[in-house]
């Protein structure tokens, strides 16, 4: 396919086209793929509604664009090699073939069990084949998957199922992680407890840990396949039909579930893909995410796939059973494109260079960086020890909501210049704008990152609330997208992300809602108030900060502590869990009784030199008393 930019001024000038005539620019990238009906409108946009179309009217199934498109190319390539937690297990390599009629299988398998186009199906399992066998088949068969982090607790699980109206959830016996055997169907059992949308369950056994099968409603995944076809004829979907659902973390309430449609998404993961990571035919790939997340879906599955690429799929942990692990596989598979998050290297730089003694890392020419700001230390320690000094490092920056790529250099041509995602793909139009919206031109300005056009994976609503779509990324700054982000803006024209600029953290990669945290927090008896922000962590980017009224009566500081960062575990995840819980006698209020973050972030970092005017407090004393009881 010619749609792979090799050179620095081909980057601009297709950069130039892209901005100039972006439909036809999409639609000559477009065209490559297989349509059912091609379409009669490239894009019909309104930010105010939001309202996005691409691709109007075309009819297409985007794992024919996987499947039957490459099969006479290349149905005997790997697809996926898995590669288990245990290094002592055998590996599984899958072929192009082999994925087709696993899909087509299990396609036949949830059709018979009676899921049809649109019905929201939940995909809850651990980093094995099956779970993007399961994202494949319901694409196949047109039905919305939502992939849930098998790392949330039963109630984050019910919440997603409920406000999607789940029909069927798919899951499995157990997860192996690390050392540990972590429970999976149990914990769907819990969540279907307090729901009641869902009419099947199917099971894969990975664990071999004992699970309760509820009678009517539970089904063993090996059991539905069994005497399944292994061809199915695609669902013919519209290019607006909705792929897929993915929750995500924003300033307020709940998560909200992201919606991406069909057409779009395949076109713009699929490009970005291909130029970002500069994949070549016979190169293994490896993104070390799990599918639970965005970047699991758009570059362990989708974009790979449909580029024909050989994915590496990880089951386990970078430092189990030792921190050479990473290093281990990329040798033994012989990785050419290594994509992780800036968490994962600092974690491993913490170890030194010991555990990659013995790697050779030869087969590297492409590394990468996601999910949160990399630091220049954990960018120059990945550059020189990962990448060995001559691999090109990709800091590439996007969102749930983005659905692909959107900042970043294009291996090997774009100048890597450290901590710097540097230059927006063909077809992305970032702005940098001051509080009040108005576009700060030129070089050297920091500000709010904007989009101001749209482009073919971007979000077209949020679940059943479009309303909420249109107030969190389409309000603050009108006729603009509005990441969240603050950036800036170099002498050399390139960007630089610096971080959310809302209420939201980025705790290892993963984003937090500190309203949500707040919320979970809340649910204990004793708890009167909570405040949550952020604060520097040398792992994980930031770390979760509490800071919490309580009714002491009866407890020690000590055991509440426990039992409120237990709470949030039960009720989010493990992930949420807060870092530090401050026992507070006040939080520090306006007159208006807003919260004053901006001093209890100060605290939290333990720069408190200039905590600015607090005069104006409804409560100036308490701000002493947090400073006194600070957790560093
Ligand atoms: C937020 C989106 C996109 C995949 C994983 C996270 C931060 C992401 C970068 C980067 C600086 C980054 C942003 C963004 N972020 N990549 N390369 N440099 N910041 O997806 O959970 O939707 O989070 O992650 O703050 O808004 P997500």
């Amino acid at each position: 396919m010619s749609q792979k930019i090799q050179t620095l001024s081909g980057y601009f000038h297709e950069y130039q086209k892209s901005i100039h005539q972006p439909e036809q620019f999409w639609s000559r990238i477009a065209n490559s793929f297989h349509w059912k009906k091609p379409w009669d409108k490239v894009l019909s946009w309104d930010f105010k509604g939001p309202d996005i179309k691409w691709f109007e009217n075309a009819k297409l199934n985007l794992t024919e664009n996987i499947f039957e498109r490459h099969l006479f190319t290349h149905s005997e390539k790997t697809a996926i090699i898995w590669e288990p937690n245990d290094p002592n297990e055998a590996e599984r390599k899958i072929s192009y073939r082999e994925l087709f009629e696993l899909t087509c299988q299990f396609s036949n398998a949830l059709e018979a069990e009676g899921v049809q186009k649109g019905d929201r199906v939940i995909i809850y399992m651990p980093m094995i084949p099956e779970a993007a066998i399961a994202m494949l088949a319901c694409a196949r068969i047109g039905a919305v998957h939502s992939v849930v982090f098998a790392g949330f607790s039963s109630n984050a699980l019910a919440d997603r199922i409920e406000d999607c109206k789940a029909k069927m959830v798919l899951t499995s016996d157990g997860n192996f992680r690390g050392a540990k055997d972590i429970e999976v169907k149990a914990v769907v059992d819990q969540a279907l407890e307090s729901t009641n949308c869902v009419e099947k369950v199917i099971v894969c056994k990975r664990t071999e840990t004992p699970v309760d099968m509820k009678a009517g409603r539970d089904l063993w995944w090996h059991e539905v396949i069994e005497g399944k076809a292994t061809s199915h004829t695609a669902a013919i979907l519209d290019a607006e039909d909705l792929l897929f659902i993915l929750y995500t973390s924003g300033s307020t309430g709940k998560p909200k579930g992201v919606v991406h449609t069909t057409a779009g998404y395949m076109v713009y993961t699929h490009y970005s893909f291909t130029n970002v990571f500069q994949y070549e035919q016979n190169d293994v790939y490896w993104c070390t995410a799990d599918v639970g997340w965005i970047t699991g879906h758009s570059y362990i599955v989708y974009g790979p796939l449909l580029a024909g690429a050989t994915t590496v799929m990880f089951e386990g942990v970078p430092t189990y059973p030792n921190p050479g692990r990473f290093w281990e596989i990329v040798d033994k598979y012989k990785v050419n494109q290594f994509y992780t998050a800036p968490t994962a290297i600092r974690a491993l730089q913490a170890y030194g260079l010991e555990p990659l003694e013995g790697y050779s890392l030869d087969s590297l020419k492409v590394i990468g960086s996601v999910g949160e700001p990399i630091n220049e230390e954990a960018w120059h320690w990945y550059h020189d020890h990962i990448g060995k000094g001559k691999c090109p490092l990709v800091d590439t920056w996007w969102q749930t909501e983005t659905g692909g790529i959107m900042i970043s250099p294009l291996a090997g041509i774009t100048p890597n210049k450290p901590a710097h995602a540097s230059l927006p793909l063909p077809g992305v139009q970032p702005i940098i704008v001051d509080t009040d919206g108005n576009e700060l031109k030129g070089n050297n300005v920091e500000g709010n990152l904007c989009i101001k056009y749209p482009w073919p994976s971007m979000l077209r609503t949020t679940y059943g609330d479009h309303k909420r779509c249109k107030e969190t990324y389409f309000s603050t700054y009108p006729g603009l997208y509005f990441t969240g982000d603050g950036a800036k803006r170099d002498h050399d024209g390139y960007l630089r992300i610096l971080g959310r600029v809302d209420d939201v953290i980025n705790v290892s990669g993963h984003r937090m809602g500190t309203a949500e945290v707040e919320n979970a927090i809340n649910e204990h008896p004793k708890v009167i108030e909570s405040a949550v922000v952020g604060y520097p962590h040398d792992i994980k980017g930031q770390g979760i900060y509490a800071y919490v009224i309580c009714d002491m009566e009866g407890r020690t500081e000590e055991g509440l502590i426990e039992e409120i960062k237990d709470t949030v575990r039960k009720i989010i995840g493990p992930i949420a869990k807060p870092d530090e819980v401050q026992i507070v006698p006040g939080l520090p209020k306006t007159r208006s009784g807003k919260i004053m973050r901006r001093i209890l972030r100060k605290v939290a970092s333990n720069d408190i030199s200039n905590l600015g005017d607090t005069s104006t407090l409804l409560n100036p004393e308490v701000v002493d008393q947090i400073i006194e009881g600070a957790k560093h």
